[in-house]
Order: structure tokens, then sequence, then C-alpha cells
């Protein structure tokens, strides 16, 4: 069942989504070389808290902390630990709060001190992916629209668009339907409509795209054990157009302007 969501869950969202985006600006300020990606997800942990948020992830069938932190080669869903963060890795940041019984979920693939040139190339790209998937997001679009737009970027630059996982509606649920792939057919699938609110993660490859799951049951890494990027925005389908609910305030790409959500006057 696709859920349309009301003016008011919306805003709700909006407010859980605000949580999300400043933790997630936080931890992207706080990676240096020297910390672990444990150290991270304390910080998520107790910042999503001192908002009022719950971390979505946290048991999440079963996953034992709040951010997915993945490194280089690592796709997603890596697991926080003992890891120490070094100059010139990718690192992919995942995080989810549940505000109200709301659930929005954000990522980013940020550089840990400095990057070299392809792996620069390859966030930058897989950012941009992610707002061509966002600008598809009108009502009387379709949901084939969104995955067209971000793997015809990825692949006119040469990367690969992973498969095995896919964006999701988001709401009550981290997980509702539809799935939101990042590869399809224009004009293709679900016609949307205002209310959808939705999940759009491009995860893209510096190579080939297939991907293997490691002995943790969790991290997802490339075959081929070349780069991954990943970024993700919470939005919603408007009759203003779509509205990011996570926008945070660092590190955004310029287009995002016109995707901020009107704020209302009380919390
Ligand atoms: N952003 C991820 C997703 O959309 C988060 C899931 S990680 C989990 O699927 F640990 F919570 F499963
Ligand atoms: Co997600």
């Amino acid at each position: 069942m696709i859920s349309i969501k009301s003016a008011r869950e919306i805003e709700i969202m909006r407010r859980s989504g605000k949580i999300t985006a400043k933790v997630l600006g936080d931890l992207m300020r706080a990676a240096k070389p020297g910390m672990t990606t444990r150290d991270l997800d304390r910080l998520a942990e107790s910042g999503i808290r001192a908002m009022g948020g719950e971390p979505t992830f946290k048991g999440y069938h079963g996953y034992p902390c709040s951010i997915c932190a993945s490194v280089n080669d690592e796709v997603v869903h890596g697991i926080p630990g003992d890891y120490t963060l070094q100059d010139g890795d990718l690192l992919s940041i995942d995080i989810g709060t549940t505000f109200e019984g709301y659930v929005s979920d954000s990522a980013v693939t940020i550089a840990i001190g400095e990057a070299g040139e392809n792996a620069k190339r390859l966030m930058r790209v897989t950012q941009e992916c992610l707002m061509a998937g966002i600008e598809q997001m009108r009502k009387g679009n379709r949901l084939g629209d969104i995955g067209s737009a971000v793997q015809k970027h990825a692949e006119a630059c040469g990367y690969g668009v992973v498969r095995e996982l896919v964006g999701h509606g988001v709401g009550t649920k981290m997980h509702e339907e539809p799935q939101v792939p990042n590869y399809g057919r224009a004009g293709a699938g679900l016609e949307l409509r205002a209310g959808l609110v939705l999940a759009v993660e491009p995860m893209i490859t510096e190579g080939h795209y297939a991907v293997e799951t490691l002995k943790d049951g969790w991290t997802v890494v490339t075959a081929d054990g070349k780069l991954a990027a990943h970024f993700e925005h919470t939005i919603a389908v408007t009759d203003e157009g779509p509205k990011i609910l996570t926008l945070r305030d660092i590190g955004e790409h310029p287009d995002v302007a016109k995707y901020r959500p009107k704020e209302e006057m009380a919390a």
C-alpha cells in the first residue's frame, strides 16, 4: 500500500528531517583523521536524542548502531566500530531519525582530509544524480522518471548504478512502498501524487555496479573493490514541487534552494 501524507504529517516529517539534517551536518564537521567510526556513531545517537528524536536504525532488524559508516569500497550499511578514519578515505554516513512517530532518512559521502581527484568526481556526480532524481519528483511524473534521470547522469559520467539496493517510501516506517530504483525507464511505473514522500538514494560506483555483502551480514561492498558513493534525502512531492525535508546547512548542492520547504511559524 502506498501512503499519501497530509500537510500535517509532512510538517512532522520536516521536523524529523531537521533533526536528521542537523546531526548529519554535525557529523560532517566532526569527521577527522584519527576518529573511529564508533566515535561518530556516539555523536549521532546523543545528538538525535538531545533533539527529542530516536535513532531509527538502532535495533532495525537487529542493526546495532545509529548510523551506517561505509568507507571507500563499502557502499552502504557499514557498521561503526574500531576503524580509524585516515586522510584520503571516502566516508559515507547514513542516518535516520524517528520523531513523533515519523521517520526521516539521509546520507552523504565525504572525504576525510583531502581525497584524490577520482574520489572527488565520484562524490560530485553522485550528489548530482540525487539532484537529478529529485527534480523529477513532480505530480504527474512517474517513478521511472526518477530512476531514469539518476541512471542517465551516472552512466554518462562512466559510473555504475547499484541495482540490488533501492530508495523507498518513508513515513511512520523507514521502508514503505514504493521501492525507488536508481535505474529505469522514463514514463514507466507509478504516477507521482502530492503527499508521496520518498527517500531517494543513488549508490554509484567507480567501476562495475555489482556488490557483495560481507560476513557481518550488513556491510555491502563493491565486488571489484573500487570506490562507491551514496547520497540520500527524504523528499515530499507537493503541489509546489519537490520539497527536501532533510536539507542541511553544509555540503548541499546549490540547486537545493528551489526545493526548500516553507517553515511553519510555530513548532
Ligand atoms: N538509509 C538506509 C536505507 O534506506 C538505512 C538502513 S540501515 C539499517 O535503507 F541499518 F537501518 F538497516
Ligand atoms: Co533510505
